[in-house]
């Protein structure tokens, strides 16, 4: 797909990100310390760099699991539907399940994401995000754990990607077109 020119201007410095991993992370340690059966799901791939921060942080006896759906391709809008494209390995039946999202946007990934843990009958069911875009939403839902609130801007970095492009950069930045008449 033809790219259009664009910038990455830096919203989120990697220092405020993993101080907020960090503060998430507490707080997750803190409300499942009773358990021994939590299993932290990431989703694949926009959390990865997530999850593998967070879970450092956590200090419990976690499990780690993963699940892709189908979201974007390389287009900026949400398809509206989530499909599994890679299921769990592990069973999560009576276990307690935390699920690592990178972004909430319209709310639709979460929505069937969670229809699917639930069908499972998890004993204890939380949903994480690092970036929450309420301006956007569709649907009635909201993550359990945020890391931050941002406005309705296309990011980029911290294992989020623009068509697979830009997952690396270890700042969440914004993407800004420069073939865009400024008006
Ligand atoms: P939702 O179903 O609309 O809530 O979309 C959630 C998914 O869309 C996220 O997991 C991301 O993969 C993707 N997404 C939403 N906003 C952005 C963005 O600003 N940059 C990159 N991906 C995004
Ligand atoms: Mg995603």
């Amino acid at each position: 797909m033809a790219q259009r020119p664009y910038v990455i201007d830096q919203m989120i410095s990697a220092k405020s990100i993993a101080a907020q991993v960090e503060t998430l992370a507490a707080a997750i340690t803190q409300d499942f310390k009773d358990t021994d059966k939590l299993v932290v799901v990431g989703l694949l791939r926009g959390s990865f760099i997530f999850i593998a921060d967070l879970v450092r942080e956590i200090d419990l006896p976690i499990e780690v699991d993963f699940l892709e759906v189908s979201s974007y391709g390389d287009a900026m809008e949400s398809s509206r539907e989530v499909r599994i494209l890679k299921d769990l390995r592990g069973a999560i039946e009576g276990r307690d399940v935390l699920i690592v999202e990178d972004i909430v946007d319209t709310g639709h990934t979460m929505v069937g994401v969670s229809a699917h843990i639930e069908q499972r009958n998890p004993a204890r069911f939380r949903t994480a995000a690092l970036l929450d875009k309420p301006s956007r939403r569709e649907v009635d839902i909201k993550a359990d754990y945020i890391g931050f609130e941002i406005p309705d801007e296309f990011v980029v970095g911290y294992g989020i990607d623009y068509a697979q492009r830009n997952r690396n950069l270890p700042y969440i930045g914004k993407v800004r077109f420069t073939d865009e008449v400024r008006s």
